[in-house]
């Protein structure tokens, strides 16, 4: 949904149509950033709670390491995120969160992905696995410097 559709659709929605900070990026509202962020974290949720439930019923807890993660990196920690861009929209919208939003998930699925494979009996995947935790990392790291950035950017 463009940011138009979406003020025609909630009159009084803030929505952002400036670039004249530096790094800022035009055209998608705040409330555009929260949405995308909690629909990823809603999707780590479904992902989380399925394998929770296979896990469960097949009595073979080896990836609880995997479903911990979906779920409180994955859903938790990723709606928290879109909760605290949608509160602040002078951080929500500039490039390092650009940057965040795709080295973490990006990073998170990578990271998920691999360990899986590695606790499935494929340590070949620890080269992956390392890759996608640096990245996921990174990625929360450009979101702590960002919100460092709040009201002052
Ligand atoms: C219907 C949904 C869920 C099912 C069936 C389920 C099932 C499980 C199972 C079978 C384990 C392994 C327990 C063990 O080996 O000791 C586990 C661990 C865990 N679950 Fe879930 N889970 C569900 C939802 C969630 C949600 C929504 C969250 C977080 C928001 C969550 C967080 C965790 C964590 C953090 C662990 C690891 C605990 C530890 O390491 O001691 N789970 N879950
Ligand atoms: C890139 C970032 C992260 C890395 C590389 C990482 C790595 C790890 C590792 C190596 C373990 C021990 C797993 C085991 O003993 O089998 C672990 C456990 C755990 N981590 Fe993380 N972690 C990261 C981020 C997070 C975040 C952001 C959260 C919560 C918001 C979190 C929640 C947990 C929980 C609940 C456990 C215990 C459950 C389990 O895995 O069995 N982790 N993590």
């Amino acid at each position: 949904m463009s940011g138009h559709e979406l003020a025609a659709r909630h009159p009084g929605i803030e929505h952002a149509g400036r670039a004249t900070q530096a790094g800022a990026l035009p055209a998608i509202s705040r409330q555009e950033v929260a949405l995308v962020w909690i629909r990823m974290a809603v999707a780590y949720l479904a992902v989380g709670v399925a394998l929770g439930l296979y896990m469960g019923a097949q009595g073979d807890h080896s990836l609880r390491s995997v479903h911990a993660h979906l779920n409180v990196f994955g859903w938790v920690s990723l709606a928290l995120m879109g909760l605290i861009y949608g509160q602040y929209p002078e951080i929500a919208r500039n490039r390092l969160a650009q940057a965040h939003f795709w080295l973490q998930n990006l990073g998170l699925a990578t990271m998920m992905l691999a360990l899986a494979f590695k606790l499935s009996g494929h340590p070949q995947a620890e080269p992956v696995l390392g890759v996608g935790s640096v990245m996921a990392a990174l990625g929360a790291g450009l979101f702590a410097a960002n919100v460092f950035r709040a009201g002052r950017a």
